[in-house]
């Protein structure tokens, strides 16, 4: 199959750094937009990036876009996508539905609307006269916002956030796309120290050690596209391969962290485990308020509770008072911190370095870096 235009879904704030993932994967024609990433590469290529890529939630083939205001439209669209070079027809045609702002507002109409126009194209086109469905899953993914359809093929399955290392929730955890954007836009680079003190399940330094060890964050999990009848499975394992040969997770050193709840220090050592990383990530069960690292030049990186979800406001900002005692007992570290209290910044006592919009789900938080003097 040739190249193609695929869509790499993002949460708000995370396209540029998809965007420049994607540009060293060695993509083609890589444009950002709101919510999302257009980039152009062969079938192996797409899979490539569900497995490398850390910040983004879904890898979609982009079938179809046109604007539809009626129904008649839509059907038309749909029909004109060439469903047979993509299912043999045995396969579980799964359709979603998104509508926003559009004539066509009923997400359940428009799936089965598309959904029989697959289906009679795969009558006409392939001589399918049954369809079992008893094949593997199809997700066709019908986003209909501003009257603008994209039909969308889901090439990842369950989003891939889901890594397959975090199986035990804690209390709030943070996604893994995000705590992987969080180690991006932190002033850690590979090479140096890096403590969360607040590491509850310990997202943010397994992520960090991922990228450390250049482990590609879907090496150990499955996608949907691995079924389809057009996935190029010989070449896909070959490339695979490639980054598993890339791995060195003798790489990683000097990421560690704290939490005064041994349940979540629990929990976090049971996904180190799972990721792969025993032994790579030093814990221990430890209030912020008595940290203290001989090493310099180092960052911290954590999650603390907002007020919102875990623990009152007052509580909360005692704590950001503490994290800016923290840094003030380790003056050459840099902390970053992600909060959606807007009471953030006089809590710490400064103003932050850098500041960046980011949403932890539906929550709007900033993420805050106060920077460290550096010892040369
Ligand atoms: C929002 S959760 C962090 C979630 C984490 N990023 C994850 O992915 O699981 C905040 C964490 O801060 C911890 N915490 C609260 N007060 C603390 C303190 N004084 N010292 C250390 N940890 C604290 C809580 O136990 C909780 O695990």
């Amino acid at each position: 199959m040739d190249r193609k235009t695929w869509i790499a879904a993002s949460a708000f704030g995370l396209e540029g750094a998809i965007a420049a993932e994607l540009r060293r994967l060695g993509m083609e024609n890589v444009r950002a937009e709101n919510g999302l990433v257009r980039f152009d590469g062969s079938v192996a290529d797409a899979y490539i990036c569900n497995i490398s890529l850390r910040f983004c939630d879904r890898v979609y083939l982009l079938l179809a876009e046109s604007e539809c205001r009626t129904f008649d439209a839509l059907f038309r669209l749909v029909s004109a996508v060439p469903w047979e070079q993509y299912a043999s027809g045995r396969e579980f045609f799964h359709i979603s539905a998104q509508c926003a702002r559009s004539q066509l507002m009923s997400p359940r109409d428009c799936q089965s609307i598309a959904k029989k126009a697959i289906l009679e194209r795969l009558k006409v086109r392939s001589g399918c006269k049954v369809f079992p469905e008893d094949g593997p899953e199809f997700p066709v993914h019908v986003s209909i916002h501003s009257d603008v359809v994209r039909l969308l093929l889901d090439t990842s399955g369950s989003s891939l956030s889901r890594r397959g290392y975090r199986t035990w929730n804690g209390e709030a955890p943070l996604r893994e796309t995000l705590a992987a954007a969080l180690v991006e836009f932190s002033p850690w680079r590979p090479g140096m120290p890096l403590y969360d003190p607040c590491c509850g399940t310990g997202t943010i330094l397994i992520e960090a050690a991922l990228r450390q060890g250049h482990l590609a964050p879907g090496l150990h999990r499955s996608f949907a596209m691995e079924k389809f009848s057009f996935f190029p499975a010989k070449e896909a394992a070959i490339r695979k391969q490639a980054l598993l040969d890339a791995c060195a997770p003798e790489r990683i050193y000097g990421i560690s962290g704290s939490d005064l709840d041994a349940s979540a220090v629990d929990l976090a050592e049971r996904h180190i485990s799972q990721a792969g990383l025993t032994g790579r990530i030093s814990l221990s069960v430890l209030p912020l308020q008595q940290v203290t690292l001989e090493e310099t030049n180092g960052v911290f990186l954590c999650n603390p509770p907002y007020g919102e979800r875990l623990g009152d406001v007052e509580a909360c900002r005692s704590l950001y008072h503490d994290l800016a005692l923290l840094q003030k007992r380790h003056p050459t570290w840099s902390l970053c911190a992600i909060s959606s209290d807007p009471g953030f910044e006089k809590a710490f006592g400064r103003r932050a370095d850098r500041k960046r919009r980011l949403y932890n789900g539906r929550l709007e938080c900033q993420f805050f870096t106060f920077m460290g003097r550096r010892l040369r």
